[in-house]
């Protein structure tokens, strides 16, 4: 898969999964306006690829930052100071955009979560399918210190993962917490030692992720998204939509023969 040169990312395949890293260690990868159009151009090339046509290149996406300081230290502050309420509303709106196209990847991603997540990359991540961080890693949306009010989701999706009430502590105060906190609320989902060790762990659940069929997966992805904030009944009747469509799916067929013919199945991805 070919990618356009990016100024603020690096991106590497690794086996099935994409490593993509926010690359502007000096300001603590903030979310420069460039840095959410590089990650909007970047999902151009992976949802032209990801789809089932497309033969599958990319599993799975790894969100990191670059620098071992920070994953994303939130939206840019210099570049906010410039802005009044119209390109505050044109900034936030792009970025939701961005988180909700996260959302609709038809493959899972993946924060890697190493040093500060504050304010938009505490969102950012919160926008993956889940967080997995080292033990060294923060977590935090101090955008009352600016005057300011949580700007790329924070206010929508702290409160779904942790509850209001701790999502209303934390945006009120901006209290930073460390990782051990972040996991015992919901935040985060697991916790590393090290670096090097979290890392491994999100590749090898990609490689996981990429022997199941793509379009279970993708299904599944989509489903829980959808039914999230849903009524019951009505999660329910999206659930029973996405597992009857399986029924007519390539992959599921194989899926059943492998089984019965106790084979490893091979997922045609349709
Ligand atoms: N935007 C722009 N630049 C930033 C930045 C940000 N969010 N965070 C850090 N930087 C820059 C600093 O200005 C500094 O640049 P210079 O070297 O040119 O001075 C460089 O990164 C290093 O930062 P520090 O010297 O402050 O490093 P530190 O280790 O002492 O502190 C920190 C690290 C705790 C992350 C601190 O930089 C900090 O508090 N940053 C701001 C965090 C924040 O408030 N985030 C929320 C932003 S608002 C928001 O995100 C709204 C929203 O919902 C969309």
């Amino acid at each position: 898969m070919n990618f356009p040169a990016f100024e603020t990312l690096a991106v590497e395949q690794q086996g099935n999964a994409l490593l993509v890293t926010i690359n502007r260690p000096k300001a603590m990868n903030a979310l420069a306006l460039q840095v959410v159009e590089d990650l909007h151009a970047l999902l151009d090339t992976v949802t032209e690829h990801a789809r089932p046509d497309g033969g599958w290149p990319v599993r799975g996406i790894i969100l990191t930052g670059a620098g071992g300081k920070a994953f994303v230290a939130g939206a840019d502050i210099r570049e906010m100071s410039a802005m009044g309420p119209d390109a505050a509303a044109a900034y936030s709106a792009r970025t939701h955009e961005l988180t909700l196209r996260l959302e609709s990847l038809p493959i899972p991603v993946i924060a890697a979560v190493d040093g500060f997540a504050l304010g938009g990359g505490c969102e950012l991540a919160m926008a993956c399918d889940f967080i997995y961080a080292t033990e060294a890693a923060s977590f935090g949306q101090p955008e009352v210190n600016l005057g300011l009010v949580p700007g790329f989701g924070g206010s929508v999706r702290l409160q779904q993962l942790v509850g209001p009430a701790r999502a209303k502590e934390l945006i009120y105060t901006g209290r930073r917490i460390r990782t051990a906190e972040a996991e015992r609320i919901g935040l985060v989902h697991t916790v590393f030692p090290t670096a090097t060790e979290m890392y491994d762990a999100a590749r090898s659940t990609i490689e996981d992720v990429a022997a199941k069929s793509p379009v279970a997966v993708a299904n599944a992805k989509s489903t829980i998204n959808a039914a999230l904030g849903l009524p019951t009944a009505d999660g329910l009747a999206a659930e029973n939509r996405s597992f009857s469509q399986a029924f007519g799916t390539e992959d599921m067929q194989e899926g059943v023969r492998a089984f019965l013919a106790k084979e490893t199945p091979s997922f045609p991805g349709k």
